[in-house]
Protein backbone atom coordinates (compact mmCIF):
# COMPACT_ATOMS: atom_id res chain seq x y z
CA UNK A 1 0.00 0.00 0.00
CA UNK A 2 1.47 3.45 -0.55
CA UNK A 3 2.29 5.79 1.71
CA UNK A 4 1.14 9.51 1.96
CA UNK A 5 2.20 11.77 4.66
CA UNK A 6 0.06 15.15 4.85
CA UNK A 7 2.30 17.85 6.83
CA UNK A 8 0.08 20.50 8.54
CA UNK A 9 2.52 24.09 8.59
CA UNK A 10 -0.59 25.53 10.72
CA UNK A 11 -0.08 26.39 13.87
CA UNK A 12 -3.91 27.56 14.91
CA UNK A 13 -5.71 25.60 17.32
CA UNK A 14 -8.50 25.62 14.68
CA UNK A 15 -6.84 25.44 11.76
CA UNK A 16 -8.80 25.80 8.37
CA UNK A 17 -5.70 24.53 6.68
CA UNK A 18 -5.81 21.33 8.92
CA UNK A 19 -9.34 20.57 8.18
CA UNK A 20 -8.78 20.89 4.41
CA UNK A 21 -5.67 18.69 4.75
CA UNK A 22 -7.41 16.19 6.94
CA UNK A 23 -10.98 15.78 3.96
CA UNK A 24 -7.75 15.34 1.47
CA UNK A 25 -6.49 12.75 4.06
CA UNK A 26 -9.95 10.80 4.26
CA UNK A 27 -10.39 11.01 0.67
CA UNK A 28 -6.81 9.93 -0.36
CA UNK A 29 -7.85 6.83 2.55
CA UNK A 30 -10.88 5.71 0.36
CA UNK A 31 -8.90 5.86 -2.07
CA UNK A 32 -7.06 2.68 -0.40
CA UNK A 33 -3.78 4.61 0.16
CA UNK A 34 -1.89 4.70 3.77
CA UNK A 35 -2.17 8.12 5.55
CA UNK A 36 -0.43 10.03 8.25
CA UNK A 37 -1.19 13.21 9.51
CA UNK A 38 1.84 15.74 11.05
CA UNK A 39 1.84 19.01 12.01
CA UNK A 40 4.05 21.66 13.22
CA UNK A 41 2.21 21.31 16.52
CA UNK A 42 3.96 18.10 17.23
CA UNK A 43 7.15 20.09 17.98
CA UNK A 44 7.75 21.81 21.40
CA UNK A 45 8.36 25.79 20.23
CA UNK A 46 11.80 25.11 22.44
CA UNK A 47 12.83 22.55 19.64
CA UNK A 48 12.84 25.09 16.98
CA UNK A 49 13.95 28.20 18.72
CA UNK A 50 16.87 26.46 19.76
CA UNK A 51 17.47 24.87 16.87
CA UNK A 52 17.60 21.46 18.17
CA UNK A 53 18.49 19.47 14.91
CA UNK A 54 19.29 16.15 16.79
CA UNK A 55 15.67 16.71 18.74
CA UNK A 56 14.13 13.07 18.40
CA UNK A 57 11.26 14.93 17.24
CA UNK A 58 12.77 16.28 14.56
CA UNK A 59 14.33 12.57 13.42
CA UNK A 60 10.99 11.16 13.54
CA UNK A 61 9.39 13.88 11.15
CA UNK A 62 12.44 13.26 8.95
CA UNK A 63 12.29 9.69 8.91
CA UNK A 64 8.32 9.49 8.09
CA UNK A 65 8.58 12.31 5.38
CA UNK A 66 11.71 9.91 3.47
CA UNK A 67 9.34 6.94 4.04
CA UNK A 68 6.54 8.27 2.12
CA UNK A 69 5.85 7.97 -1.50
CA UNK A 70 4.14 11.51 -1.59
CA UNK A 71 3.68 14.49 0.65
CA UNK A 72 0.95 16.65 1.04
CA UNK A 73 2.44 19.90 2.56
CA UNK A 74 -0.25 22.47 3.42
CA UNK A 75 0.00 26.38 4.97
CA UNK A 76 -1.94 28.95 5.70
CA UNK A 77 0.00 32.63 4.27
CA UNK A 78 0.91 34.47 7.10
CA UNK A 79 2.16 38.39 5.99
CA UNK A 80 2.11 37.13 2.28
CA UNK A 81 4.15 33.82 2.72
CA UNK A 82 3.76 30.13 4.59
CA UNK A 83 3.78 30.43 8.07
CA UNK A 84 7.25 31.03 10.14
CA UNK A 85 7.28 28.23 11.87
CA UNK A 86 6.86 25.84 9.41
CA UNK A 87 10.01 27.54 8.03
CA UNK A 88 11.40 26.99 11.25
CA UNK A 89 10.65 23.16 11.06
CA UNK A 90 11.82 23.14 7.88
CA UNK A 91 15.31 24.46 8.79
CA UNK A 92 16.03 21.81 10.79
CA UNK A 93 15.37 18.95 8.31
CA UNK A 94 18.00 17.57 6.35
CA UNK A 95 18.35 19.34 2.90
CA UNK A 96 17.12 16.68 0.28
CA UNK A 97 14.45 15.20 2.75
CA UNK A 98 11.68 15.36 -0.29
CA UNK A 99 14.67 13.97 -2.81
CA UNK A 100 12.71 11.94 -5.49
CA UNK A 101 8.89 13.04 -4.06
CA UNK A 102 6.23 13.79 -5.50
CA UNK A 103 4.51 16.66 -3.19
CA UNK A 104 1.21 18.83 -4.08
CA UNK A 105 1.50 21.86 -1.91
CA UNK A 106 -2.02 23.53 -0.78
CA UNK A 107 -2.34 27.02 0.98
CA UNK A 108 -5.53 28.61 2.64
CA UNK A 109 -5.66 32.54 2.51
CA UNK A 110 -7.88 34.91 3.53
CA UNK A 111 -8.59 36.56 0.06
CA UNK A 112 -6.98 36.09 -3.62
CA UNK A 113 -4.60 38.71 -2.79
CA UNK A 114 -1.49 36.45 -2.08
CA UNK A 115 -2.60 33.83 -4.15
CA UNK A 116 0.72 33.63 -5.36
CA UNK A 117 2.36 32.73 -2.18
CA UNK A 118 2.09 29.54 -3.45
CA UNK A 119 4.30 29.62 -6.23
CA UNK A 120 6.89 32.27 -4.87
CA UNK A 121 6.83 30.95 -1.30
CA UNK A 122 5.67 27.57 -0.69
CA UNK A 123 7.03 25.79 -3.89
CA UNK A 124 10.58 27.42 -3.50
CA UNK A 125 10.54 25.54 -0.07
CA UNK A 126 9.74 22.35 -0.89
CA UNK A 127 11.71 22.38 -3.83
CA UNK A 128 14.49 23.40 -1.62
CA UNK A 129 14.28 20.04 -0.15
CA UNK A 130 14.61 18.51 -3.32
CA UNK A 131 10.60 17.71 -3.27
CA UNK A 132 9.00 17.44 -7.19
CA UNK A 133 6.42 20.21 -6.81
CA UNK A 134 2.95 19.70 -8.52
CA UNK A 135 0.84 21.87 -9.72
CA UNK A 136 -0.99 22.52 -6.02
CA UNK A 137 -4.56 24.10 -4.17
CA UNK A 138 -5.30 27.06 -3.13
CA UNK A 139 -8.24 28.38 -1.31
CA UNK A 140 -9.86 31.25 0.62
CA UNK A 141 -11.63 31.48 3.35
CA UNK A 142 -14.98 32.19 1.73
CA UNK A 143 -13.87 28.43 -0.08
CA UNK A 144 -14.15 26.64 3.12
CA UNK A 145 -17.47 26.16 5.36
CA UNK A 146 -15.92 24.38 8.58
CA UNK A 147 -19.24 22.62 9.56
CA UNK A 148 -20.09 21.09 6.31
CA UNK A 149 -19.54 17.57 5.28
CA UNK A 150 -18.05 18.48 1.90
CA UNK A 151 -16.15 21.50 3.28
CA UNK A 152 -15.50 22.99 0.27
CA UNK A 153 -18.10 25.44 -0.86
CA UNK A 154 -17.37 26.32 -4.57
CA UNK A 155 -19.03 23.21 -6.39
CA UNK A 156 -16.23 23.90 -9.34
CA UNK A 157 -13.43 24.28 -7.12
CA UNK A 158 -14.28 21.08 -5.21
CA UNK A 159 -14.37 19.21 -8.35
CA UNK A 160 -10.94 20.94 -9.19
CA UNK A 161 -9.32 19.78 -5.89
CA UNK A 162 -10.51 16.21 -6.84
CA UNK A 163 -8.93 16.34 -10.05
CA UNK A 164 -5.30 17.54 -8.81
CA UNK A 165 -5.82 14.98 -5.71
CA UNK A 166 -6.37 11.84 -8.44
CA UNK A 167 -3.38 13.60 -10.41
CA UNK A 168 -1.02 13.33 -7.01
CA UNK A 169 -2.01 9.96 -6.28
CA UNK A 170 -1.84 8.43 -9.73
CA UNK A 171 1.42 9.99 -10.10
CA UNK A 172 2.40 8.10 -6.86
CA UNK A 173 1.67 4.59 -8.21
CA UNK A 174 2.93 5.87 -11.05
CA UNK A 175 -0.15 5.67 -13.66
CA UNK A 176 1.02 9.02 -16.17
CA UNK A 177 4.44 8.33 -16.00
CA UNK A 178 7.34 6.47 -14.87
CA UNK A 179 7.58 6.36 -11.20
CA UNK A 180 10.60 9.02 -9.92
CA UNK A 181 11.71 6.97 -6.77
CA UNK A 182 14.84 5.79 -7.48
CA UNK A 183 15.68 3.53 -4.91
CA UNK A 184 18.51 5.33 -3.09
CA UNK A 185 16.07 4.94 -0.03
CA UNK A 186 14.01 1.78 0.80
CA UNK A 187 10.80 2.47 0.69
CA UNK A 188 8.45 0.01 2.76
C1 LIG B 1 -0.92 36.23 11.44
C2 LIG B 1 -1.79 36.09 10.23
C3 LIG B 1 -1.38 36.63 9.03
C4 LIG B 1 -2.16 36.49 7.89
N1 LIG B 1 -1.73 37.04 6.71
C5 LIG B 1 -2.46 36.86 5.58
C6 LIG B 1 -2.01 37.39 4.34
O1 LIG B 1 -0.97 38.02 4.24
N2 LIG B 1 -2.76 37.16 3.23
C7 LIG B 1 -3.94 36.45 3.28
O2 LIG B 1 -4.57 36.25 2.23
N3 LIG B 1 -4.40 35.95 4.46
C8 LIG B 1 -3.70 36.15 5.61
N4 LIG B 1 -4.15 35.64 6.81
C9 LIG B 1 -5.41 34.84 6.81
C10 LIG B 1 -5.11 33.35 6.83
O3 LIG B 1 -4.20 32.98 5.84
C11 LIG B 1 -6.39 32.52 6.61
O4 LIG B 1 -7.40 32.90 7.50
C12 LIG B 1 -6.08 31.02 6.72
O5 LIG B 1 -7.17 30.28 6.26
C13 LIG B 1 -5.78 30.62 8.15
O6 LIG B 1 -5.46 29.27 8.18
P1 LIG B 1 -5.38 28.47 9.55
O7 LIG B 1 -6.78 28.44 10.13
O8 LIG B 1 -4.87 27.12 9.20
O9 LIG B 1 -4.41 29.24 10.44
C14 LIG B 1 -3.40 35.79 7.96
C15 LIG B 1 -3.82 35.28 9.18
C16 LIG B 1 -3.03 35.41 10.31
C17 LIG B 1 -3.50 34.81 11.62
Amino acid sequence: MKYIVIFSGSPSALSRTEQMLYYLGRRAEQQGFAVKHLSVKDVEAEVLLSANFNHDKIKAIATELEAADGVIIGSPVYKASYSGVLKALFDLLPPDILKDTYVLPVMTGGSTSHLLALEYALKPLIATVKGHNLKGLYFQDSDIDKTADKLIVNENLRQRTERQLAYFLGKIQGHQDEPIKVGHRAKP
